[in-house]
């Protein structure tokens, strides 16, 4: 007999006393919402919602019609919730207090709702990310100071996949789940119990046109891969980049692989591309949940203590002996070559 979402959360909300009913209750509303979002992208050409909205939002970036449609629904899916104190998404400048009242144990929703937008206008894959903190209890109103925990602060946290089907995948801390619409019945069914990505991989996930900009690390281990079976690694290797993280980090979780968002030498102080708090995060949870790694070549992503709501970072993620083969060239680059060090101590010595 196949396991619905609904009867999957019932079951952890009689079994697993660190939440109340409510917290479930709001991943149950995080699941329905993604199905509307799945019908609002379904129908984005008829609807004449693709293309952009002619603004930007608060990174400079251009949004989409869908974009400010997709972050409606999340607010109004969301909104009713008693645990739920506030919500921060990638398309809002400041966070969302939902005006319920502030009691300890209340939770905080971040969320990016339409990842890799751009995709929509040509009818490829997008998705939506999010992830649930406790709420520390501190003076009321909640602020976004409450916002900035490190990832390992993370309760829950998932994503919906918008492809040839909608899939939603979720971790609460003791592993990943996958499950599928089912368009007939509007119920998500659970077709990817505990999903573990394999530890090594011939593929990798990075924007290849940002080359020139890469650090020495990363480029060393893109070429490595490239020189394939007559280069170091000693095998070919395979390229994908779908433009949308939710569908190469789902590609991961299904096969295996390694997806990179490098930080980018022509905006260094930008640290990456991709947001910490409602993109890195979350699915750096959902890999290492599954028995992979997520680093930013210097250190695991989900130790950073995050100091801005919108910051970014730098993510390499998936299969554990990639990320730990990148981490080791990370950690070579940052050493002085040993025969340098002794070179210029011997003339120190002479002189
Ligand atoms: O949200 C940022 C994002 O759209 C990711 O989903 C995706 O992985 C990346 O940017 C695509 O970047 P690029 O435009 O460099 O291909
Ligand atoms: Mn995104």
């Amino acid at each position: 007999m196949s396991t619905s979402l609904s009867s999957f959360i019932a079951t952890r909300c009689t079994t697993d006393d660190r939440h109340p009913v409510a917290f479930y209750q709001l991943i149950h509303s995080i699941a329905q919402t993604c199905r509307a979002i799945a019908a609002a992208v379904d129908r984005s050409a008829l609807a004449g919602t693709t293309g952009s909205a002619g603004v930007a939002n608060v990174q400079g970036e251009e949004q989409k019609k869908l974009d400010i449609v997709t972050n409606t629904l999340m607010l109004e899916g969301t909104a009713n919730n008693d645990v739920l104190a506030a919500v921060a998404s990638e398309e809002m400048a400041r966070i969302s207090r939902t005006g319920q009242a502030r009691k300890a144990g209340q939770y905080l929703l971040l969320f990016d709702p339409l990842d890799g937008s751009s995709n929509v206008d040509v009818n490829a894959p997008v998705g939506t990310i999010f992830s649930i903190l406790r709420c520390a209890d501190s003076t009321y109103p909640v602020s976004e100071s409450d916002f900035l925990q490190p990832g390992t602060a993370q309760v829950c946290a998932g994503y919906a996949i918008y492809g040839a089907a909608t899939m939603l995948v979720l971790t609460l801390g003791d592993g990943v789940d996958g499950f599928t619409l089912d368009r007939d019945s509007g119920e998500f069914v659970l077709t990817h119990p505990r999903m573990t990505i394999p530890a090594s991989t011939r593929e990798f996930a990075i924007n290849t046109a940002n080359t020139r900009f890469w650090e020495a690390p990363v480029n060393r281990y893109i070429d490595e891969c490239l020189a394939g079976a007559n280069g170091p690694r000693k095998q070919d290797f395979n390229m994908r980049w779908v433009a949308a993280m939710v569908a190469d980090v789902h590609r991961i979780l299904l096969r295996g692989g390694v997806f990179l968002y490098p930080q980018d030498t022509r905006e260094a102080s930008r640290f990456g591309k991709l947001r910490l708090l409602y993109e890195a995060n979350p699915m750096s949870f959902l890999v290492e949940q599954a028995g992979g790694m997520s680093s930013t070549g210097h250190e695991r992503v989900m130790d950073i203590q995050p100091h801005a709501l919108h910051q970014r970072i730098a993510v390499m993620l998936g299969s554990r002996d990639e990320v730990e083969r990148l981490t080791a060239y990370h950690q070579q680059a940052a050493q002085p070559v040993p025969d340098l060090v002794n070179a210029l101590r011997h003339l120190w010595t002479e002189y």
